[in-house]
């Protein structure tokens, strides 16, 4: 290609002394001088750390992608971003989700790149690249970092996730032993690679599969089967391609292909968090979706995934039984098919005549593993700028119930009485926890599972109405009324109900509703103060003021749209 239209030489191709400073220093590494002679420069932009355990196998994978881009006649250069996995950061990684996208979009941008890989796998660090990626809008390719093997315990396989919910549950009813809890431990994480079920980390892998931005076929393979070498090595090959072709993020970000990724999430039974997540790529990308969009859009589709939490098997199952390009040939009547993908062709030209190994995993269209999967948005007094349920991790016979509301204030309130033997609660009332949203806690953390009461697990209790304005990790279930907007800290009406008020969910007609006369609650809000804000400094203080609610997606208003690629000021 013509040299001159690379980016990355405006950098590197200069004969003056800025030529000779962008150069000069990058020789210490050994680069010889061709490589500065108008080859396309890949930038991989690596979440690998050893504090995210699900990316720590990115660090190789780097090197692989290299390869491929070194093969295909590119200038590969690996760059970090902030790592951030979901297990080890307090007080949620969610709050550092629009700081890593801004270091990615910042770190893009400054740099003399052409093209763009992300390495991705944990839950956040694909939508936070993703997003800092799609507000410069370069060539832009993903390779997700893929599950770990199913877990093993006692000859049953366990998922990640869903797993620490139910032998949780099972200790606390003290069918589960100590010793069994701790074996548990050490047989449930026993490769490299993501959670394993359709938690947030296999649901944005399917996302960005979905919207066209990985190479077919990409999203399930296990991080540690060879072919997701193959798979990285070919991602290093076509990014080259896609820099000669000038085929930027913006051809493929389309309303349309966001259109596809709600309806393939239905599909595949993915987490409440592709809601936040792609509202703020979309965001990043021009598009605007709402909390409508979602349940328009993805409410009546059939589940034809049967994996954990939503049903039975795990990644690795999916993977043996053909993976998603299954799933998008099966649903291609309800996907705009004619979306471009990263490697030049569309969506249905990737995935058609695709063989299935394994209907028991994957199911037909007309046989599904559950009629209307998708995410069903609620409005009503309770959440007047929407909430979401999943119902097809929740108990069907609580999708319609009314009962009296047992109140914790914040999160601290929760675990101080939650196992009162004398908390007044039974099976019928409706849990509800504020002060766990956005800029509340901050950053909106998955606690919207939060265990019943010990007491009535004990007594054979499995699920109740749960309501907050938190999230809920992809790989958990129950009957639990998420993303509450506006959320109790900015004194949405979550912020006035307390013990006792009757509270009625009806998923089918898409309510929430407090019932308590407006009267009542206009006499409760003269009296409500808000919490005072968690933090007075530093990035959790910008954080507090600039994020947006959930049913916008929780990005930072100014982040909002792109800057492009261009730097207009030089660096003396
Ligand atoms: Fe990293 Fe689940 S904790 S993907």
């Amino acid at each position: 290609m013509d040299p001159k239209k690379l980016r990355s030489q405006q950098w590197f191709g200069r004969d003056d002394k800025m030529g000779f400073v962008h150069r000069s220093w990058m020789r210490n590494q050994g680069h010889p001088d061709h490589m500065f002679r108008g080859k396309p420069v890949i930038g991989i932009c690596n979440t690998w750390s050893d504090l995210s355990p699900c990316n720590a196998h990115l660090r190789d994978f780097a090197e692989i992608v290299k390869r491929g881009v070194y093969e295909a006649g590119g200038f590969p250069l690996e760059f970090p971003v902030m790592s951030f996995g979901e297990t080890l950061m307090k007080p949620t990684s969610m709050l550092w989700r629009n700081l890593v996208s801004m270091d990615a979009e910042e770190t893009i941008r400054a740099n003399p790149l052409d093209g763009i890989v992300l390495l991705t796998g944990c839950d956040k660090t694909t939508p936070s690249t993703l997003m800092g990626a799609a507000s410069v809008d370069l060539p832009t390719i993903v390779v997700p970092g893929g599950p770990m093997l199913n877990g093993k315990f006692r000859g049953k396989d366990i998922g990640s996730g869903t797993a620490t919910w139910q032998l949780d549950e099972a200790r606390k009813a003290g069918t589960l032993t100590r010793e069994e809890f701790a074996e548990a431990e050490a047989c449930m994480s026993r490769s490299a690679g993501h959670c394993m079920t359709m938690g947030t980390a296999s649901t944005m892998a399917t996302m960005v599969e979905a919207l066209g931005l990985t190479l077919p076929g990409a999203s399930a393979i296990p991080a540690v089967d060879s072919r997701k070498k193959v798979m990285a090595h070919l991602s290093g090959n076509r990014i080259v391609q896609m820099v000669e072709e000038d085929l930027k993020l913006s051809k493929i970000l389309t309303r349309k292909a966001f259109e596809n990724a709600i309806k393939v999430n239905s599909a595949v039974g993915g987490s409440t968090n592709l809601i936040l997540h792609l509202t703020a790529i979309a965001g990043r990308a021009g598009v605007k979706l709402t909390l409508e969009d979602f349940d328009r859009l993805g409410s009546n589709l059939p589940l034809l995934l049967n994996l954990m939490p939503s049903g039975k098997y795990l990644m690795e199952d999916y993977f043996y039984a053909g993976g998603l390009p299954v799933i998008l040939e099966e649903l291609a009547g309800e996907l705009h098919t004619d979306c471009l993908t990263v490697n030049g062709k569309t969506l249905g030209e990737n995935n058609t005549g695709i063989p299935c190994y394994d209907r028991e995993v994957i199911a037909r269209m007309g046989q599904p593993v559950q009629e209307q999967a998708g995410i069903a948005v609620l409005t009503g007094n309770l959440c007047e700028q929407g909430a979401v349920i999943k119902p097809a991790a929740a108990t069907r016979e609580l999708l319609t119930h009314k009962g009296r509301a047992v109140v914790f204030e914040d999160i601290e309130d929760y675990h101080r009485r939650i196992d009162d033997p004398q908390l007044d609660v039974d099976k019928d009332c409706v849990l509800v926890l504020k002060s766990v949203g956005p800029v509340g806690y901050p950053g909106m953390p998955e606690v919207g599972n939060f265990a019943l009461p010990a007491k009535l697990i004990k007594a054979g209790v499995t699920d109740m109405v749960r309501i907050s304005d938190g999230r809920m990790s992809g790989t958990a279930y129950g009957t639990v009324v998420l993303h509450v907007a506006p959320e109790s800290a900015i004194g949405g009406n979550l912020a006035l109900v307390r013990d006792g008020d009757l509270i009625e969910l009806d998923v089918p007609a898409r309510s929430l509703t407090l019932c308590v006369p407006d009267e009542e609650l206009s006499e409760r809000r003269k009296h409500w103060k808000p919490p005072a804000p968690r933090a007075d400094r530093g990035y959790a203080s910008l954080y507090i003021r600039e994020v947006e609610q959930a049913d916008q997606g929780c990005d930072f208003g100014f982040l909002k749209g792109g800057s492009g690629s261009e730097v207009t000021r030089n660096l003396h």
